[in-house]
């Protein structure tokens, strides 16, 4: 990447005329990005995880791209009804529902023709889908959600999500989907977040580091083998489930070097926020961003900007906080942090910092930023080419 091209003044130039704050994405670097995650995925079918944008033209936008790009990981029924009316299909519920207002919705979609798949990991939930899909007459497709953490004597390496952790777990539920009149399987889906989410790159943490590489060099071959294991076995009882996901922007080549995996998900790798910038497998460009507005200069080197506190989800910690991102090396102040109308930072860099000049972040995750703009400014080329609404700018808070 270009530091001179993507730098302070490069930006400042290009919003000149625009009022803080607001959030942009930088075309040409959400592009590369978009190429760097198809050749990662080899030959593999990337699901757009839409949590990690929550943009509806940015995900159009890929998946008119290039046929690589296939279907959409939805993070909540209402989501997921909203980009079918949009003309979306086969969108993929990334996580179970139970509220038979929503099964009833997506049942709807599904007897219009639509490929709105459920995901369960319960006989509860199935149960539940089955009886909406009994009163509406409709067969309804469900994906099973195997649990892909590693349990280690002390440790629990992974995310505490899917109850069908063995082998048995997964042929008794397919036993009861075979069984129910008004489900089918339509998918399999193995989440590895401690490969895909965890940093295993980061400045300072040298140790930590090599130890969390350690695990997950582990973890990736037992994951690899456990959904080899599952998948040859729901085989030998007739199962043929139409795809196999797995992985997420953090194990793109991991997940893909599997034969049994079909499609892998990502989302956060298109935006690039800067949790994902420290793996030593890939590096994004930080396509994604944020301004605030200069309005004191509390004293020397200390600029007070308006807005900024937009802290990510997550166990707390300083990697939730805003990035600093341009002009590069301020910092924020211990004390304050970002907060939640002034922000102070400290800058004592090459760039001189005035009253209503902009002072640019990133967001720690990639989707959250959309939950605090109304639109998405886009930059090609050196100019604002455009600009898109997020789901807040379209009304729209499902979570
Ligand atoms: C089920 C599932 N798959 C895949 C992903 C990967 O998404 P991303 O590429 O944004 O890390 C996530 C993210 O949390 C997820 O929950």
């Amino acid at each position: 990447m270009d530091a001179e091209k993507f730098g302070y003044q490069y930006y400042r130039q290009v919003f000149s005329k625009t009022s803080k704050p607001f959030a942009f994405i930088d075309l040409d670097l959400f592009d590369a990005n978009a190429a760097a995650l198809k050749q990662r995925a080899g030959n593999k079918a990337i699901r757009i995880a839409s949590k990690s944008i929550r943009c509806q033209m940015l995900m159009s936008r890929l998946l008119a791209s290039d046929p690589q790009f296939q279907g959409v990981m939805s993070f909540h029924p209402e989501e997921a009804t909203y980009l079918s009316r949009q003309g979306f299909d086969d969108i993929l519920l990334g996580y179970p529902i139970y509220d038979k207002r929503y099964i009833r919705a997506i049942a709807e979609h599904v007897s219009e023709g639509k490929k709105i798949i459920f995901m369960v990991d319960d006989v509860n939930q199935l149960e539940q889908i089955n009886r909406v899909g009994a009163a509406l007459e409709v067969e309804l497709p469900v994906c099973l959600d195997i649990d892909m953490s590693s349990r280690y004597p002390f440790l629990h390496f992974g995310v505490l999500r899917s109850r069908l952790q063995k082998t048995e777990d997964v042929l008794s539920i397919y036993q009861a989907i075979e069984k129910s009149r008004y489900v089918f399987l339509d998918g399999i889906m193995g989440y590895e977040a401690q490969i895909a989410g965890l940093a295993d790159n980061v400045p300072g943490q040298f140790l930590k580091s090599q130890v969390i590489r350690f695990l997950k060099s582990r973890s990736c071959k037992e994951v690899a083998d456990r959904r080899a294991r599952i998948i040859g076995a729901l085989a030998e009882h007739g199962a043929t489930p139409r795809f196999i996901n797995g992985g997420g922007t953090g194990s793109l080549e991991t997940t893909a070097s599997e034969d049994v995996v079909t499609e892998v998900a990502v989302g956060s790798g298109f935006f690039s926020s800067a949790l994902f910038d420290h793996y030593r497998q890939f590096k994004h460009h930080p396509a994604a961003g944020f301004a605030v507005e200069i309005v004191r200069k509390s004293s020397d080197g200390i600029f007070t900007c308006l807005g900024g506190g937009y802290v990510a989800s997550g166990q707390p910690g300083k990697d939730r906080l805003p990035q600093p991102y341009l002009p590069e090396s301020f910092q924020l102040t211990t004390n304050e942090a970002a907060g939640e109308v002034q922000t102070p930072i400290i800058y004592h860099g090459k760039e001189s910092l005035d009253f209503g000049d902009p002072v640019f972040f990133r967001h720690s995750k990639a989707g959250e930023l959309c939950e605090r703009f109304n639109q998405l400014h886009l930059v090609r080329e050196g100019k604002l080419v455009g600009e898109v609404p997020t789901y807040r700018g379209e009304g729209l808070c499902f979570i």
